[in-house]
């Protein structure tokens, strides 16, 4: 009788933590949005998280600016090392948990695509790609940048 209970009560806790996890992938997923007026999606943060994705946003612009100055001077040194700064590698660590959680999955996935799109580029400066095939995938990441644009942005509240 009392193995009964505990093997009823072993079923309730993995049925509960079934939910849990299906709730909290679900939440993942979603992120916290709503449609914009411009049809964009509003990603509500706090302010201090909002200023995190504009620090962020700030080293790419930074990033962008120096890639296209390494790739003016043909330095490769210089071009791995910067792009490479951008990757997976460093990248992944930026966004806090929190954070993360308001945040919708296709716009982490672009974010990812950003990063990755980094990573290629210096892959490429490493491997000694001609400099139009490094250009040609570079426009390719510029636009990871419009396209999370045009279909986000963050409206701020307080909790
Ligand atoms: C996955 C989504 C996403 C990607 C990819 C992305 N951004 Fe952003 N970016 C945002 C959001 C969201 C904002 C805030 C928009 C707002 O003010 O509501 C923003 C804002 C900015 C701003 C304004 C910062 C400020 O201080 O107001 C700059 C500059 C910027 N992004 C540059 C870039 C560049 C350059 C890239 C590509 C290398 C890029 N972003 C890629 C989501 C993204």
């Amino acid at each position: 009788m009392r193995t009964m209970n505990f093997k009823k009560l072993f079923a309730y806790s993995i049925g509960l933590w079934l939910i849990t996890l299906v709730a909290a992938g679900y939440y993942y997923a979603m992120g916290r949005v709503e449609k914009n007026s411009d049809r964009r999606y509003a990603i509500t943060l706090n302010e201090a998280e909002r200023l995190t994705v504009l620090k962020q946003m700030g080293t790419l612009t930074q990033g962008v600016s120096d890639t296209l100055s390494a790739l003016a001077d043909n330095d490769s040194p210089h071009l791995i090392e910067v792009t490479r700064a951008l990757g997976r590698a460093r990248g992944r660590h930026e966004i806090p948990e929190a954070l993360s959680f308001k945040l919708p999955l296709e716009y982490k996935q672009l974010m990812t695509l950003t990063q990755t799109g980094f990573d290629a580029l210096a892959n490429m400066a490493e491997r000694g790609a001609p400099r139009d095939a490094i250009l040609r995938q570079f426009a390719r990441l510029t636009n990871l940048c419009v396209t999370c644009h045009g279909g986000y942005m963050i409206r701020v509240r307080a909790y």
